[in-house]
């Protein structure tokens, strides 16, 4: 393959290459956050604004990344920057508990369909821990079922099958060699395989955890009686269900994708969009099994479930900025879901008649403002899970899809979202931006197949 493309980014982006090379001296891989490497070398951007990002050389992009599909509203949007100008005078983070808390919790309980009541923390990873140990306290049991390729963030108790087919089992170094004993994982959208799974934990199963449009798959949704299934299973047997909405809650609808699919949790994961720009997570769902983790009344400690420590929950930025992003999505919800849902539709249809135009493969699965190409061996191969990714698609091919891209002023690492700062124009620039690296994938296979020739 030739690297031509990687050629035309590191000269565009010299400065991302000096700031990257200080920091391999100081930062172990260079970057704190591993997905925000992307080869060469990251991307440092200095500045975003509405749907565009710059970086350190000046270079302009469209950004269909959005701070990992957290910037619903676009970048820094005025209302909530404004609001967080007033609030910083009354103090920063003052560690105590403040009115914000108890309106943002109002508004997850007003919003979110199985949040009966609601706890803060500050980031996805502590809300999937929490949510894993509430299951596991309020059921007595000790296996919690996940899917293959779920990421949850990189709490230690779901670091199983995340990235498959290289890291099927532990995830990770450093990990109980018991983990997989109490998490294992099932196959998304496959009844059969999660029938087992669930058998396997007999008595023991204690919840499981997923996502309804799987963000490691490409947002790839879940089918109806895929969602029947887990959810009549773990009422019939008294294990909890917990969907890890972080990516979907409050992005896919004002309720999150549990409304958009009428399948009510037991547990919701929350994260990313909730916070409007600030770091945060939490925890929602049945007040049965939220309850447990209350300070009052007293109990014996292994009565209850711990959740919190976390110095930077509630933080008054995070309460303020969350607030002010959920009551604009709340009371804008009929126009701003349909718009969103129309720019999904129309871009996805214009990356789709790109690679088409050329003849190479493709399959872009569109969930609202959620978007993801996939290369897939031939047309027609289902696409339903990871296993499916990973046996019917050119997985690598991705990477060189977004390097390209940025190479023509349209960022996204993997998968895209949208916002609401994302005009007519700028999806207009973004499918011209995939005809272009359409052309040019398409000139290089042919390449390819002519020197095998
Ligand atoms: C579905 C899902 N759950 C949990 C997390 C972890 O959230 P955070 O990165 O805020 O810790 C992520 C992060 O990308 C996620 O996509």
């Amino acid at each position: 393959m030739s690297s031509d493309f990687i050629a035309a980014f590191e000269a565009k982006t010299p400065g991302s290459r000096r700031l990257n090379d200080r920091s391999h001296q100081l930062t172990p891989g260079g970057i704190s956050h591993d997905s925000r490497f992307t080869p060469p070398y990251p991307l440092y951007v200095s500045r975003a604004q509405g749907s565009k990002i710059w970086d350190v050389d000046g270079n302009r992009y469209h950004d269909l990344w959005m701070a990992h599909y957290d910037a619903i509203l676009g970048h820094a949007p005025a209302v909530v920057v404004e609001k967080l100008k007033t609030v910083m005078e009354d103090g920063l983070h003052i560690g105590l508990a403040m009115e914000h808390e108890v309106k943002l919790a109002q508004k997850v309980v007003d919003m979110m369909p199985g949040a009966e009541q609601v706890r803060f923390c500050a980031s996805g990873t502590e809300a999937t821990m929490y949510a894993v140990r509430l299951a596991r306290g309020f059921t007595g049991r000790d296996v919690i079922l996940k899917m293959v390729g779920g990421w949850h963030g990189a709490n230690t108790d779901l670091m199983i099958d995340v990235r498959p087919p290289e890291y099927i089992g532990p995830e990770s170094a450093g990990l109980p060699p018991d983990l997989n004993t109490y998490t294992r994982s099932v196959q998304f959208n496959d009844i059969e395989d999660t029938a087992r799974g669930i058998a396997e934990a007999g008595d023991n199963l204690a919840g499981i955890i997923m996502e309804v449009a799987m963000g490691s798959t490409g947002f790839l949704p879940a089918e109806p009686e895929y969602l029947a299934f887990v959810r009549e299973e773990t009422a019939k047997r008294g294990a909890v269900l917990i969907f890890d909405e972080v990516i979907t809650g409050f992005r896919l609808a004002p309720g999150g994708a549990q409304e958009v699919v009428g399948v009510t949790p037991d547990l919701t994961t929350l994260g990313k969009v909730m916070g409007g720009g600030m770091p945060v997570g939490a925890i929602a769902g049945k007040a049965e099994i939220m309850s447990l983790s209350g300070v009052t009344p007293k109990r014996p400690k292994l009565e209850r479930v711990l959740i919190g420590g976390g110095t930077y929950s509630c933080n008054p930025l995070t309460m303020v900025a969350g607030l002010t992003t959920l009551d604009i999505l709340h009371s804008r919800q009929n126009e701003i879901y349909p718009a969103l849902e129309q720019m999904g539709v129309q871009l996805a249809a214009g990356m789709k008649d790109a690679f088409q135009a050329v003849g190479i493969p493709v399959f872009v699965n569109q969930n609202g403002s959620l978007v993801e190409v996939h290369f897939p061996k031939e047309d027609g191969l289902p696409l339903r899970n990871m296993a499916d990714l990973v046996n019917n698609t050119y997985r690598d091919k991705q990477g060189e899809y977004a390097t390209r891209l940025r190479n023509h002023g349209v960022f996204l690492i993997h998968g895209g979202s949208l916002s609401l700062e994302h005009t007519q124009a700028d999806i207009e620039d973004i499918i011209q931006a995939h005809r272009t690296v359409a052309a040019e994938m398409a000139a290089e296979l042919e390449t390819e197949t002519g020197a095998g020739n």
